[in-house]
């Protein structure tokens, strides 16, 4: 069955899962400043989505896993990123997700998080293949949903030729590569080289299943470098958005380039000539740190407002006195203390 994945022009620009970033808040904020191509919830535990609702009983408006689920205007399409080791579990949420109205679901087999491998979920899954197998029938067979997979190039050391064709064999309808060892966590640069192999695995295994690239992405100008050198399908980005909600605005300009390159029957490798990055001055920033923080209040159940701490590092830095005024900053416990002390101290 066709999906949004087919559709989307290429290269394309999607929105990385971020857990405690990629909330609602902070995703109405981006739709504003420029949609990426596909929007990304945080993950959540199908684990825990069924003990909380089916054991527990807790209402959905109570429930924080719920709450990580919502979809707000103008973010789609969205994909909803779940895990668990459980082919029963994965069903029940990928079930579970199609009713809430979600475009797709995701599923997670790259989390380094201990607490996540414990679970046999995440990078775990790198290790058994047979169960990333029986996860990824159990939710193409839970719903009429597009099924896609987020992944790393190995566990210790790269392993493409042996677990590629596992996930490509499953057929999912797009495969995200974050370019990175769960050794490696993030500590060294992505080794976008090993794109190419990617690519080459994919042509000869399952020619129908997407490619994203994944890791170090700071815009979509490098990003549609990186697409076009390495031959896959599209970028996510995740890091890149941290203080910069606009990374993907540049996609309007890039599809405005690649219609008038297609005209001149000038497009080849993708990249137009003098594609540039507009930047966003203090302000501008400022003033969305604030928008994001009285969102971020909105949210129910509430999150804990120092969640908010991760996106004032990033919002206020690269001028001088950032430092001063972000521990200024760091001391506010709602969105109005925030625009008090920037009121005060700017
Ligand atoms: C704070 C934070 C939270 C993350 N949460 C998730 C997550 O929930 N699911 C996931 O698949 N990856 C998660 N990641 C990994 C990112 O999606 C992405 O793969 C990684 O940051 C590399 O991309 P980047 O260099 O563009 O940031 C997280 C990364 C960070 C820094």
């Amino acid at each position: 069955m066709k999906s949004f994945w087919q559709g989307l022009p290429k290269p394309f620009f999607v929105m990385a899962p971020m857990a405690d970033v990629t909330d609602v808040a902070f995703r109405a904020l981006v739709a504003k400043c420029g949609a990426p191509d596909v929007f990304w919830t945080e993950f959540v535990s199908a684990d825990g989505l069924y003990h909380t609702r089916e054991v527990l009983k807790m209402p959905d408006d109570e429930n924080p896993l719920m709450r990580d689920l919502a979809i707000g205007d103008g973010q789609r399409p969205i994909v909803a990123q779940i895990f668990s080791s459980k082919p029963e579990m994965v069903a029940y949420a990928t079930k579970l997700v199609s009713e809430l109205g979600f475009d797709g679901v995701d599923l997670n087999m790259g989390c380094p998080d201990r607490s996540i491998e414990r679970q046999g979920a995440g990078a775990a899954m790198i290790k058994t293949p047979d169960v990333a197998r029986a996860v990824i029938h159990a939710a193409k067979g839970a719903s009429n949903l597009p099924v896609s997979v987020k992944t790393r190039v190995g566990y210790n050391k790269e392993t493409l030729e042996e677990w590629l064709p596992v996930i490509l064999e499953e057929a999912p309808a797009a495969l995200t590569v974050h370019l990175r060892t769960r050794k490696q966590l993030s500590l060294v640069p992505a080794n976008w080289e090993w794109m190419k192999k990617v690519v080459e695995i994919r042509n000869r295994v399952n020619p129908d299943v997407l490619i994203i690239g994944n890791g170090d992405v700071t815009s979509v100008e490098q990003g549609t470098r990186l697409v076009a050198e390495s031959g896959c399908d599209g970028a996510m980005i995740g890091r890149g958005m941290f203080g910069n909600p606009w990374v993907f605005e540049g996609i309007s300009e890039l599809r405005k380039s690649h219609a008038d390159m297609e005209f001149q029957g000038l497009r080849k490798s993708g990249v137009p000539e003098g594609f540039k990055k507009s930047e966003h001055g203090l302000s501008e920033k400022l003033s969305a740190l604030i928008e994001l923080a009285y969102d971020f209040e909105k949210i129910t159940p509430p999150k804990n407002f120092s969640i908010l701490k991760k996106h004032i590092k990033a919002f206020v830095t690269g001028f001088s006195g950032a430092a001063d005024l972000r521990a200024k900053l760091m001391e506010a416990n709602s969105a109005a203390e925030l625009e008090s002390i920037l009121a005060q101290n700017t």
